[in-house]
């Protein structure tokens, strides 16, 4: 059993940040940025992040001809909350008055969105009628804006789907590595705690002194990982599928650096026409990148009824995951 996607829809964000607006306040140059990620400009969001979350999701909605009261479920996937409780879902469902929905956050961070399609093909099968994933993220509000190797490649944005049960074939493919927790992370900021002696949680081992509240990376440890996950996951939700990734008619992937999905592309020896790229413009913004570009894809109407798509994430945990499913 599967699921069927009735609408998408998606938020990013008026304020365009070109690469050149970094230079400003740290060592960098727009040359250095192209080549190193493919990004040349990102959105930065200067409200909250369920702003973007509830207008995803209402243009989820209008463009399944639905109404927020006929949601049964809201899953937000999401690593930037504005709250750390309540959870994003839940501000959501109450802004665009889903009254009938339950409503909860997954956190798997840059692979959400795959998480979220996935657990929610299992709400459906247990009965639920129609369930909205939205991802959305403001990186900006955990970015170290200090740090040139990590600030330059984060935006912010929105991107959701309506979804219902249906017998159309479902394939997902998960992994995960906690051992490499330490290499992507932001923790929380310290707080003072009257009755106990505080222990810096920076202590924990292998986890690096870094600045509470914001993300901190090791890049090519990172970078390691994507170039053999994202192929895996292609290959492994295929072959469960029963097709060959080269039966695919669209892949989308995770926007983290232009140089992991090429990589991953040539592993597979997928072509990139059938890549859906849109890092360029919009950066890395974490679980709401793959929702974000498949309704620009189908938007303009490269995704059509009927064709076979990949989505494909990896990040922080470490984690990652690929759905094969007829659009
Ligand atoms: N501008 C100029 N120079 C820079 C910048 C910058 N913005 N950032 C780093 N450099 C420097 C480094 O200091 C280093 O200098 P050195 O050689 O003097 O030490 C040099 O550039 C090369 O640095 P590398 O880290 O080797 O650069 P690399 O080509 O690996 O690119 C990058 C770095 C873009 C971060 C890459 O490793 C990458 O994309 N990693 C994966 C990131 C990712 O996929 N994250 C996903 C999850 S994100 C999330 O969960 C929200």
């Amino acid at each position: 059993m599967g699921i069927r996607i009735l609408g998408t829809g998606s938020f990013v964000p008026e304020r365009v940040v070109e690469n050149e607006e970094f230079t400003k306040f740290v060592d960098t140059s727009d040359e250095w940025i192209v080549k190193h990620s493919g990004i040349k400009r990102r959105r930065l969001h200067d409200g909250a992040n369920f702003e973007m979350a509830a207008a995803a999701a209402e243009r989820a909605l209008e463009s399944a001809g639905l109404s927020p009261l006929d949601l049964d479920l809201i899953l937000c996937t999401t690593v930037s909350s504005d709250y750390a409780t309540p959870s994003l879902a839940c501000v959501v469902q109450g802004k665009i008055g889903a009254k009938n929905a339950l409503a909860m956050d997954l956190n798997a961070a840059c692979a959400g969105f795959v998480f979220g399609l996935d657990a929610a093909r299992l709400y459906l099968r247990d009965g639920m009628r129609r369930v909205m994933v939205i991802s959305s993220e403001k990186l900006s509000q955990i970015t170290n804006y200090a740090d040139r190797s990590t600030c330059v490649l984060f935006g912010d944005g929105a991107g959701a789907v309506v979804l219902e049960d249906s017998d159309a074939p479902f394939a997902a493919a998960f992994g995960t590595d906690g051992a490499g927790a330490c290499t992507l992370f932001a923790r929380y900021p310290e707080n003072d705690v009257p009755f106990v002696e505080t222990r810096s949680v920076a202590s924990c081992d292998g986890f690096a002194e870094a600045k509470p509240g914001t993300l901190y990376m090791d890049g090519q440890k990172v970078y390691k990982f994507a170039v053999t996950a994202m192929p895996k996951a292609v290959r492994e939700a295929c072959a469960k599928y029963g097709i060959e990734p080269d039966e695919l008619d669209w892949l989308v992937p995770h926007q983290a650096n232009i140089r992991i999905i090429q990589t991953a592309v040539s592993a597979l020896k997928f072509p990139m026409e059938k890549t859906i790229c849109n890092i360029a413009d919009r950066a890395n913004t974490s679980s709401a990148c793959i929702p974000i570009a498949l309704d620009e894809a189908v938007r303009d109407g490269r995704i059509q009824r009927g064709q076979k798509l990949c989505v494909v994430g990896f990040g922080a945990g470490l984690v990652y995951g690929g759905a094969v499913f007829e659009y």
